[in-house]
């Protein structure tokens, strides 16, 4: 597959061939996204009439919950029809939720972004893609790159956490293993979906430019600079303008700004939509509003389709207008080798899957956080030992999977309690058969040591999947603490997808382990980890808070004028008097079982680069994998700015006493920041630079520029 601008001039040649041969119908036609479970024959007869460019591959507007299969055979014989009998033979894009896995599940995308690994992201990615090239799909609805700062917003866990420049990198991370597999990556939703008020789907946003620009922006920026090839439109307004309907944002800003050249998908049904939002008086306004502003694509609402034919005859879409939507659909379909068909593409087999449980068993280790280990209680020895395991995952499996896992399977995933027994068939494993609390006390008695698997339901994650109260249900907390009565040996872990408030799970365990929704092996990296066969290395990429009321809580908030940065530590004033300030755990935390000393931080500027170093050590009795983090905060400036922000990040391995010096090389222009119109701010002054393993780390370095 082809970045847009690496199509040759003889594929751009044949896109204007076309935009000159194309009736309007046929124009049209490119821009309409029906739903494939509309009704077959129907369906069939709009493909024959040229009135389908593509077909999205989802059920209903909650694909993410609500997954069927996307039936080949017949999406084969639409194809044919659509190349032989539409008017001009122009293939069906098909598109469809490849999220975080296609039949092999990776962990959701927040657990993704624990890891910090951005080799393994694209990986993943790129497998997923092959996966799904095979049931012929050729578009998918990812990487999502919405920055959360609310966990109880549910889609948070499609996300990458609450920090633009690590959401940026494993966006561009996804967008490569999918492009460079074959299939075109979406960057959505433009934008900050994720500030929805309250955590609240679909809801209103209240964002400022400055905030937009500098929080909400990056990652989409990045996606363009990376070729991504299509971009979908978010549900909200943002301080009352409707994202669908705004051509400030879509064109002014994505399209002439940033210069994206692939087409604007809008999401479900969001042209229809602007009519209950207030933006338009009716269907036909909402395709004017839409497409003038630089909506491409219509996904299901049919406002296209339906008015576009009339509001091109009378002026209220221009011509120009019209084929530029069209010529940005035509070059997606050229660079995905949709124009060379049938030509270049053999038939479609069934597709055989072979499931890669090794890839997705290094992912999923690769993500799993390390909340606490008091007393050094983890790894587990593999002998001589009595384990009691507890807990309402214990056999769970199709919550491992996550929300929006559209083709995995739960019966492929893996079940944590086997995992166990496998990993260490030496101990002695003592179940509470009858699974009552009584028995699961009972079993703890008897153990040397308790691992309890706790969760949350993957029907609780995702889209319009709110959460008000983030703690594990009463039952599992119940169970935690009948448990503790008569064993503090307890190792927790946690298959969650959204962040949760852990303060009761961590006063009552020795040991947390952040597990999430890791996928098909997510199961034997837990179980891994637990024996100490992997090492855990994620780091938190959202911090998680001690009480839903401190949200929201985020580690790059602006400084303030009175003395109250609680998040790094004891400030003169306190922000709560009912509650800690401190987060539960903050952004770019996450324990390991070796330890690491860092040294003295080093500044010197050459040229336009800033390089800080520092030198690390493993002071422990194990090799890790550290990701050292490099923060900066600024000078003076006519902006309040961040109190710092993660600038760069490296992945480092270290053997039991190596020494490595890490080197991080800043350049001047990645400290600048945007005004809210848009104008770069390079501020002059004393810029501090902190080193270390996590967000609140207080070694640092300053420099004058
Ligand atoms: C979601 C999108 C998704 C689309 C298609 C919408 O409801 O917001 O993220 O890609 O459905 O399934």
């Amino acid at each position: 597959m082809k970045l847009i601008k690496d199509l040759s001039q003889r594929e751009f040649d044949r896109v204007e061939e076309l935009l000159t041969k194309m009736t309007l119908d046929e124009k049209i036609g490119q821009l309409n996204q029906p739903n494939l479970f509309d009704d077959k024959a129907a369906l069939g007869d709009l493909v024959r009439e040229g009135k389908v460019g593509s077909l999205v591959l989802a059920y209903s507007a909650l694909a993410g919950t609500e997954s069927r299969k996307s039936q080949l055979g017949f999406r084969q014989e639409l194809q044919r029809i659509a190349i032989e009998e539409s008017p001009s033979g122009i293939p069906i894009l098909f598109g469809r939720d490849v999220i975080h896995g296609h039949r092999t599940v990776f962990p959701i995308p927040l657990m993704q972004a624990h890891s910090w690994n951005v080799d393994l992201v694209e990986k993943a990615s790129s497998t997923a893609a092959k996966e799904a090239i095979a049931d012929d799909i050729h578009w998918t609805f990812a990487p999502m790159m919405d920055i959360a700062r609310d966990p109880r917003w549910g889609r948070i866990i499609e996300g990458f956490g609450e920090d633009p420049h690590l959401a940026s990198e494993m966006a561009v991370a996804m967008i490569k293993g999918f492009q460079s597999a074959g299939i075109a990556a979406c960057a959505k939703h433009f934008v900050a979906y994720g500030a929805s008020e309250g955590g609240r789907d679909y809801n209103t946003t209240e964002v400022s430019d400055y905030t937009l620009r500098n929080i909400y922006l990056p990652p989409f920026a990045a996606s363009v600079r990376a070729g991504v090839l299509t971009v979908m439109a978010s549900f909200n307004d943002i301080s009352g303008e409707a994202v669908t309907g705004s051509r400030r944002l879509l064109t002014g800003l994505l399209k002439e700004e940033l210069g994206f050249e692939g087409f604007v998908v809008s999401d479900w049904d969001a042209v229809g939509q602007l009519i209950r939002q207030g933006a338009a008086a009716d269907r036909r306004a909402a395709a004017a509003i839409a497409i003038n502003a630089g909506i491409d694509m219509d996904m299901v609402s049919n406002c296209f389709i339906d008015h576009l034919p009339e509001l091109v005859k009378d002026g209220t879409v221009s011509e120009s207008r019209l084929n530029d939507a069209v010529r940005r659909v035509l070059l997606v379909k050229s660079a995905v080798g949709l124009l060379d068909l049938p030509d270049n593409r053999t038939p479609m087999q069934a597709p055989v899957y072979e499931l890669n449980v090794q890839l997705a068993h290094d992912a999923a280790a690769s993500g799993m956080v390390l909340l606490k280990n008091e007393f050094e209680l983890l790894p587990l020895p593999v002998q001589e030992k009595k384990i009691a395991l507890l807990g309402q995952f214990l056999n769970e499996q199709r919550s491992m999977l996550g929300s929006w896992t559209l083709d995995g399977r739960a019966e492929d995933v893996q079940v944590f309690e086997e995992c166990m027994k496998q990993t260490a068939p030496e101990l002695i494993f003592i179940n509470a058969a009858s699974g009552s609390a009584d028995a699961a006390v009972e079993a703890a008695i008897q153990a040397d040591v308790v691992i309890v698997a706790l969760g949350e339901d993957w029907n609780n994650t995702g889209e319009a999947r709110g959460h008000a109260g983030l703690l594990l249900p009463d039952e599992q907390l119940d169970l935690l603490c009948a448990v503790n009565n008569v064993n503090k040996n307890i190792v927790s872990v946690i298959f969650s997808g959204r962040p949760l408030i852990f303060d009761e799970v961590s006063q009552l365990s020795k040991a947390v382990l952040y597990a999430g929704h890791s996928g098909t092996a997510a199961a034997s990296a837990a179980a891994s980890i637990l024996f100490g066969l992997n090492d855990p290395c994620g780091k938190l990429s959202v911090t998680f808070p001690r009480n839903a009321g401190q949200i929201p809580i985020y580690y790059n908030q602006r400084s303030a004028g009175r003395d109250i940065d609680n998040y790094y530590g004891k400030a003169v004033f306190k922000n709560y008097q009912d509650c800690e300030d401190s987060p539960m755990y903050p952004f770019g935390y996450g324990l390991q079982y070796t330890t690491y000393e860092y040294g003295k931080p080093e500044i010197n500027k050459v040229d336009n680069t800033i390089c800080v170093s520092v030198d690390i050590t493993n002071t422990g009795k194990r090799t890790g994998i550290e990701t050292v983090q490099c923060y900066a905060s600024y000078p003076a400036s006519e902006f309040v700015r961040p109190i710092r922000e993660l600038k760069q990040f490296h992945r480092v391995s270290l053997n039991p006493g190596e020494t490595k010096k890490v080197e991080f090389n800043i350049e001047i222009n990645d400290l600048a920041y945007f005004a809210p119109d848009g104008k770069l701010i390079h501020s002059k002054g004393k810029y501090v630079f902190w080193i270390g393993g996590c967000s609140t780390v207080t070694e640092s370095v300053t420099i004058d520029i």
